[in-house]
């Protein structure tokens, strides 16, 4: 089964109870099981994983770099001004793996500090705004 790293940033391990008018009511344990289950029809082995970190976040990244394994990336706050996460994927983008990056809400329609994505110009798509949704739609790009 093709193995896919679904890597999100800071806060989003705190779904659920933050901002859930945003987010929705669902926690970041159910978020993983969707994903999981969707991977699994899709013939995809997903491991999730949260950081609040953006050394960690980056040590992955460079990780699915070396091993050549597709990324499902939520940035989280990172997707606004993170260049040490923009570099790191650009070294993977580049090197021919995909990352897609999903954002849960639609960040175009926020506030206007939300709405750069240091990250889209090197991701391979960018999917937004369809909540937990967002993370399915990328597996299945993803797998086609
Ligand atoms: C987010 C949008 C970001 O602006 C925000 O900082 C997040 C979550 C989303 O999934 O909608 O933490 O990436």
């Amino acid at each position: 089964m093709q193995k896919v790293l679904v890597l999100n940033g800071p806060n989003l391990g705190r779904l659920g109870s933050r901002q859930p008018e945003i987010y929705g009511s669902l926690n970041f344990e159910q978020l993983s099981a969707e994903v999981t289950k969707t991977g699994v029809e899709l013939g995809l082995e997903c491991e999730i994983r949260q950081t609040d970190s953006e050394s960690e976040l980056i040590g992955w990244i460079h990780e699915a770099t070396d091993a050549k394994k597709p990324v499902v990336l939520n940035p989280a706050a990172f997707t606004h001004y993170s260049y040490a996460l923009r570099d790191a994927v650009a070294e993977l983008t580049s090197s021919g793996v995909s990352l897609i990056e999903v954002h849960i809400s639609n960040p175009h329609s926020r506030e206007e500090f939300r709405q750069t994505s240091v990250i889209s110009g090197v991701a391979s798509g960018v999917i937004a705004g369809f909540g937990f949704n967002s993370y399915l739609l990328a597996l299945r790009a993803l797998s086609s």
